[in-house]
């Protein structure tokens, strides 16, 4: 449908997109810029919980994506999980009848998608509540996004998803198909817009690196948060580093967990191949993904991403959530045991990536998409 043949008699459809942690940012973007093309059949509006806060966890993002400031910044912070999400549900809540929206979009699986999904279906009368990249399982409940991702999909009114398995996961938990919308994936429709845009980013020389290299980021608590899980793990990195240059942004939880243990300082010491750096903005960062040989990593996000870009990933975690990656692109689940990493990591090393498959709407146009189910919701009213 072009955009000039959306009805426009109605009264603009009242939209409040919510973001708070850095993998928001960059679904947020396209779903903002999409919206805000059609000014008289939306008017939508960007609430930033500040679950993230930094300028390297959050303020590059909207810089770089290009997104406008948020309407409304709630400002709440770290805190433990029950205290951060009762925190922006409290600030939330008083934000809502200010704002008076039809609709709450939410996306991905972080504590703010789950706070203000909440807010939003327990307000009365209740906010309508979309949530973008609805549906995925890893069917590990000791994850926190694992239990946000359920609950969101529980209570959401309309749920937009990017693969056939997540529509299966959604029927088969008794989700009125209605209800759901497979459109692709809006994170591939950021990497679509900024991928030669990265191009020009001069990471590699500025951290004195250049190809081969391997790229790495751990953060998950399963990962992180013990000193024996971590130091294992870290043992195959070191042993990996004498075959490959490792650089490894480590997220902030990572970088305190890493200075307790003081592999840096080792490290350093012995000279080897581990570039541990501040974590990187969304241009650098993809730089790193399209140059890198390998990546290691334990994050949901860039499991999608290595598979679009065609490189080989290995997700250092027991389950996925995203299984596409795996059956379709360049994923390899391998667990945190280091044996089996360096086994995998040298196997990529010595005979490259599998081939991917094309997933189907992964192809940059998600957005455009979810806006127009908005747009015959609207024309329905
Ligand atoms: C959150 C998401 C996770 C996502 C990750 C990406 C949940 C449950 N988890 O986890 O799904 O993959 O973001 O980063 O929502 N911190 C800073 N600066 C910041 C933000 C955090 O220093 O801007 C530090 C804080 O000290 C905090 C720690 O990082 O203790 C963790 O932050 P938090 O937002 O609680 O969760 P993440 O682990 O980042």
């Amino acid at each position: 449908m072009k955009s000039n043949s959306f009805p426009r008699t109605r009264r603009p459809l009242r939209c409040l997109l919510v973001a708070g942690a850095r993998p928001n940012f960059m679904k947020v973007a396209p779903l903002l810029r999409e919206f805000r093309k059609h000014p008289a059949l939306f008017r939508t509006r960007l609430v930033h919980t500040g679950q993230h806060y930094d300028e390297m966890m959050s303020d590059v993002f909207f810089q770089e994506l290009e997104m406008p400031r948020p309407d409304v910044h709630l400002g709440v912070g770290s805190a433990s999980h029950a205290v951060q999400t009762a925190w922006i549900m409290e600030a939330f809540e008083k934000v809502l009848p200010r704002e008076d929206p039809d609709w709450v979009v939410v996306v991905g699986d972080v504590n703010s998608t789950l706070a203000c999904a909440l807010v939003a279906a327990k307000m009365t009368p209740p906010v309508r509540v979309a949530h973008v990249e609805a549906g995925l399982r890893s069917r590990d409940r000791t994850m926190p996004e694992e239990i946000n991702r359920i609950l969101t999909d529980a209570i959401a009114d309309l749920l937009f998803t990017t693969s056939a398995d997540a529509d299966r996961n959604l029927r088969s938990e008794g989700v009125d198909r209605r209800k759901i919308h497979r459109v692709g994936n809006v994170m591939i429709d950021t990497l679509q817009r900024f991928k030669r845009r990265s191009d020009a980013s001069a990471v590699l020389s500025r951290l004195g690196i250049s190809p081969p290299y391997a790229l790495v980021t751990l953060h998950r608590p399963s990962n992180v948060g013990e000193a024996r899980v971590l130091r294992r793990i870290l043992s195959a990195f070191e042993s990996l580093a004498r075959e490959v240059t490792l650089v490894f942004p480590a997220h902030p939880r990572t970088r305190k967990m890493l200075s307790a243990l003081n592999p840096m300082h080792l490290w350093k010491q012995a000279g080897n191949g581990i570039h541990l750096v501040e974590p990187l903005g969304y241009l650098d960062f993809l730089h790193l993904q399209k140059g890198a040989t390998l990546i290691l990593t334990d994050s949901g996000g860039i499991q999608e991403e290595a598979t679009i870009l065609g490189v080989p990933c290995l997700t250092l975690r027991e389950n996925t959530e995203r299984p596409v990656t795996v059956t379709h692109g360049t994923n390899y689940l391998v667990g945190k045991d280091p044996r089996t990493i360096l086994r995998a990591a040298r196997q990529v090393l010595r005979h490259g990536a599998k081939k991917a498959r094309p997933i189907p709407l992964w192809d940059g146009r998600a957005a455009s998409r979810i806006v127009r189910v908005f747009a015959r919701l609207r024309s329905n009213r």
